[in-house]
């Protein structure tokens, strides 16, 4: 099979090239000074893996599972709102570029389709992804949508209350939700990030659904405690990318005090810079059990299946590290 793009920064260009200055500046930018999405990469490159030589790489075992759901390789596609602004079929298209990829789709609680659409599209399997655009009585029925269409798990996202000051767009004079606005399936009828949001409202959530309840934006360890002491199965460590709270730790700085506090009590995603196969390494060292791959900075209309399958490439490429992928034996550089 011949790729058009064979390389990660030639599929960056090409976005920066075909995308409107604004969308491309949606996808890539982050909250404030985007201290918290610098910090995430920074904390990353810190990191060394130890490099053992002559380790048997004739088989290498990169899968996994999460909340029971076999993966052939530890990454699955974040929930991304407003994918409508990258690719006429947004949500639909990630779907099919997850399926080819062999992995797993979030879909974003902003997505602009209906869940039902999505889930008909591909044939991968589906997580969701929630936000309360509406009162519990609209958040049930959505719910209960999302069940009934087949997904897997239903991860709420903690990080976002208040939605940030994204300083790129408001340079521009740009609202990505009015731009959104042209996907077919509007929000719900309270599009504004709801403030209300506590530990009852996951209790209420647990209560609601049949489906295994995660959490998206965990970034302490007392957090995460508390979160597998309620039950919830998926303890995602995330800053949203730097999207939301600016100046917070580095995602992957918070990974080893959360891995000790969930124990095997819940799956651990973490997100946050995880742009190479050797990020993706350092995640499951230091913890986690899938790494998550935002591609939306990279234009739709790129195929995804390019740009996840060098990733898989790289990560398969790395057999030194996966004979050592646990924290004892990778290294942290100061
Ligand atoms: C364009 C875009 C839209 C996003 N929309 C959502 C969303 O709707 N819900 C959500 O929980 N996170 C959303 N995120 C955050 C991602 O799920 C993920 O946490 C973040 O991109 C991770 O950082 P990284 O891109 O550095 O890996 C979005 C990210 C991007 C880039």
């Amino acid at each position: 099979m011949s790729f058009r793009f064979v390389t990660q920064p030639e599929i960056r260009r090409e976005a920066r090239r075909i995308l409107p200055l604004e969308v491309w500046n949606f996808g890539d930018g982050a909250s404030e000074t985007e201290l918290t999405k610098k910090r995430n990469r920074q904390a990353l490159d810190r990191l060394a893996i130890r490099q053992d030589i002559l380790v048997d790489a004739r088989e290498i075992d990169t899968a996994t599972t999460l909340c029971g759901v076999p993966l052939s390789w530890p990454v699955v596609i974040a929930p991304m709102g407003g994918l409508v602004l990258f690719h006429e079929e947004g949500d639909v298209e990630m779907g099919r570029g997850a399926e080819r990829a062999d992995t797993l789709q979030f879909l974003s609680g902003a997505t602009g389709w209906p869940v039902e659409t999505v889930a008909a599209a591909s044939k991968g399997p589906k997580m969701f992804q929630l936000y309360h655009f509406g009162d519990r009585a609209w958040v049930a029925e959505l719910l209960a949508r999302v069940e009934a269409s087949g997904y897997l798990s239903v991860c709420l996202t903690v990080d976002t209350q208040v939605y940030s000051r994204r300083e790129r767009d408001v340079l521009a004079r740009w609202s990505p939700r009015e731009a959104m606005k042209k996907a077919p399936n509007p929000r719900g009828p309270a599009p504004d990030y709801p403030t209300r949001l506590t530990w009852s409202d996951v209790e209420w959530l647990q209560k609601t659904t049949r489906l295994p309840v995660g959490l998206k934006g965990v970034m302490t360890a007392t957090d995460a405690k508390r979160a597998v002491d309620m039950g919830v199965r998926i303890v995602w460590v995330s800053n949203h990318g730097g999207r939301q709270l600016d100046s917070t730790q580095a995602s992957i700085d918070a990974l080893p005090a959360i891995a000790d506090a969930v124990g095997d009590r819940a799956d651990i995603i973490i997100d946050g810079g995880f742009s190479r196969g050797t990020a993706v390494l350092k995640g499951i060292a230091w913890g986690a059990r899938a790494d998550e791959h935002q591609a939306s900075d990279v234009g739709l209309r790129v195929p995804r299946r390019l740009e996840l399958s060098e990733i898989r490439d790289e990560v398969r490429r790395c057999p030194p590290a996966w004979g050592a992928a646990r924290r004892a034996d990778t290294a942290g550089c100061p």
